[in-house]
């Protein structure tokens, strides 16, 4: 064979080895005025200065006790993963402040352009904190967890969201703002078939009140000319064996969900969707950990990475049994702790919000080598220690 041959096997053979870097990052701003801060992605996984874009709603803070005082919380406002999120070319993004969520178009060829679709549409619920979209689906899917709570869905199309349905309770008996981190809603998202939406919900150590899963099937509609839609009928499953249960996402090709657990580390939850039943299966005791809440699946490693608010490290847990495969301590970049956080291509994306002395920042670190390759300061574009959520385009 000749050697330009061979050199073409091999270079086919590296595309495939080597996935695409993702596009852009997505947070929000979570202050008064609420904005999506989209930063790009470059061709070398790297983030570069980006765009600051107004929801037209405003943000809000969860309460936490701190002696007989009720403080705003931040970091870690909206004690939530995926206060915004993307579907297709589209971003959805919470307004905690105001009770609505804002819809955005995503140019393709300028990620970062982001132009919102009608108006900020209002939901039933008070203080929502996290957010899911289906693009096969069209559904858009609203967490609130303050004094009216619950779960309220619509369909959307490229015009923007429709009305939100009612509440689907999940079984909480909080205030507006609500008082926690323990028992308030942590994240809706959809299953990887996007055939069922999960919610989970901390539970309360105080009150030895366990974590649930709430399970609602995607109902499709009979006629074609119809939407589909997410049935009223849920199930809520207290789950045995974890209590601050908090970020998750679904374990691709199986029907188990990776959650983190505030409490003691993150679990591998097996999952029946059509009961709705939903047990641990595997455990992760993360040894000095603070409180474990965000997750992101790389699809390189295939491995789950999670962080933690009060420590500056990602610990990478294995998708099969839990067991941690590493653990990479960022403390010299100065961080307090890390929030939510998202994976493309071969990198992970996590933001720490600060703490209002040290400045927002995304962490860019490497899911082969556990390396981080960036430490990009949030400067001018409205972020502050309110600061909540990550999505990305992939
Ligand atoms: C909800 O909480 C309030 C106090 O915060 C209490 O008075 C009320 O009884 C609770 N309701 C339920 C249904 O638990
Ligand atoms: C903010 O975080 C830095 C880094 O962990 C720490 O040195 C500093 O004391 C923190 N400040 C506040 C106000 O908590």
């Amino acid at each position: 064979m000749h050697s330009s041959t061979w050199t073409s096997l091999l270079l086919l053979g590296l595309a495939n080895l080597v996935p695409e870097p993702g596009k852009a990052i997505y947070t929000i701003s979570n202050g008064a005025q609420n904005s999506v801060i989209a930063l790009p992605i470059n061709s070398n996984g790297l983030l570069s200065q980006g765009t600051s874009t107004p929801t037209g709603g405003a943000g809000s803070n969860v309460l936490v006790v701190n002696g007989n005082k009720k403080e705003p919380a931040s970091p870690d406002a909206l004690v939530s993963q995926a206060a915004l999120t993307v579907a297709g070319n589209f971003l959805f993004a919470v307004n905690a402040g105001s009770n609505t969520v804002t819809m955005f178009a995503i140019d393709p060829q300028h990620p970062t352009k982001l132009t919102m679709l009608g108006k900020p549409i209002p939901v039933p619920g008070e203080f929502p904190n996290t957010v899911a979209a289906s693009a096969k689906n069209q559904l858009v899917c609203v967490g609130s967890t303050g004094a009216k709570s619950g779960i309220s869905c619509a369909s959307f199309s490229a015009r923007g969201i429709g009305k939100m349905d009612q509440l689907r309770p999940v079984g909480l008996n909080q205030t507006t703002p609500p008082v926690g981190p323990p028992s308030t809603i942590s994240q809706v998202f959809f299953s990887g078939d996007e055939e069922t939406l999960f919610a989970t919900v901390k539970g309360n150590p105080a009150t030895n009140t366990a974590g649930v899963l709430g399970v609602f099937p995607v109902d499709q509609p009979c006629d074609a000319r119809d939407t589909a839609s997410v049935s009223e009928e849920g199930k809520l499953t207290s789950v045995d064996g974890t209590i601050v249960v908090f970020g998750s996402s679904p374990i691709q090709g199986s029907t188990d969900l990776f959650v983190t657990d505030a409490a003691f580390g993150a679990a591998i939850l097996s999952v029946d969707a059509e009961t709705g039943a939903a047990s641990v299966k595997n455990k992760a005791t993360i040894e000095g950990q603070k409180a474990t809440c965000w997750v992101a699946i790389s699809p390189d490693t295939n491995t789950a990475f999670v962080t933690d608010v009060g420590l500056d490290r990602i610990v990478e847990v294995s998708l099969t049994d839990a067991s941690i495969k590493s653990v990479t301590d960022l403390s010299a970049n100065g961080d307090p702790g890390l929030i939510d956080l998202r994976a493309a291509g071969s990198f992970v994306y996590a933001l720490s919000p600060g703490n209002g002395t040290t400045l927002p920042a995304v962490t860019v670190m490497d899911a082969r080598s556990k390396k981080q390759i960036q430490h990009f300061q949030l400067k001018g574009l409205g972020a502050s220690k309110n600061t909540q959520g990550v999505a990305v385009l992939v």
